[in-house]
């Protein structure tokens, strides 16, 4: 039985994202660099299904201006970030983001990889709980598990995942379980699904910010 809804359990999730998720350093990048673009000053940053505390780690190592809150619902992710990020002024929250009843408090909502463990309602649920946590005109940033959008593509794309996995240490075994994940444990949807379910959680402007074969950053503002 794991302690959070990743392949992972908390004390090992680093050491195994980076060989896991192409690009997974890159989400983080584009994020630091389009907040960083907005110029928004004091940032009240809320961090969704922070894990480990990754990002919020990375984007305190460039600025010392951004109040963090952080939330997750594992209380194993929530003790590694606290880890991390010890001596830092941050609020955590055991919380899901269906739980969150923050109101208009956060500049910045960002969900990396968070919402695709979830069915449909429960991830308009999820969304919409991010967008009722911002203030006006800030911005929601998030990155997901996408599918492409034929089930010819979709294969091409799952060819490419194993072989980065393969490249990149993991067993024959563990290639199978990521795979097997999709449709199981993990339920990606499409870019167009995310550009509409962000619109319809009353976001007035959505992009795509990012797109490779497995997954898409995305960023909307309130
Ligand atoms: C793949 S990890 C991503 C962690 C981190 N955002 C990162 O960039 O490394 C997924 C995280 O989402 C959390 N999670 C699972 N279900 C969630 C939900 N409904 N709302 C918010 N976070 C959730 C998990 O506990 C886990 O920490």
């Amino acid at each position: 039985m794991k302690d959070n809804k990743s392949a992972y359990n908390a004390g090992i999730y680093d050491d195994k994202i980076i060989n896991v998720l192409p690009y997974y350093q890159e989400y983080h990048g584009q994020i630091i660099d389009l907040v960083r673009n907005m110029e928004v000053h004091d940032p009240d940053w809320l961090d969704t299904g922070c894990g480990t505390g990754t990002l919020a780690r990375r984007v305190l190592e460039e600025r010392d201006d951004v109040k963090f809150t952080l939330c997750d619902p594992s209380e194993n992710m929530l003790a590694e970030a606290k880890e991390k990020l010890a001596g830092k002024d941050i609020r955590f929250f055991r919380l899901s983001s269906q739980q969150m009843m923050f109101e208009a408090e956060f500049d910045v909502v960002t969900a990396v990889q968070s919402h695709h463990y979830l069915q449909p309602a429960e991830r308009k649920n999820a969304v919409s709980k991010c967008y009722q946590a911002l203030r006006e005109n800030g911005v929601f940033i998030t990155f997901e598990n996408i599918r492409m959008s034929t089930d010819d593509g979709d294969a091409i794309a799952l060819k490419r995942w194993a072989q980065f996995l393969r490249e990149h240490g993991n067993s024959a075994e563990d290639v199978r379980m990521h795979i097997d994940r999709r449709g199981t444990e993990v339920f990606p949807i499409p870019i167009e699904a995310h550009i509409n379910l962000l619109r319809e959680c009353g976001f007035r402007s959505v992009d795509l910010l990012w797109a490779s074969y497995l997954q898409a950053g995305f960023w909307a503002l309130k």
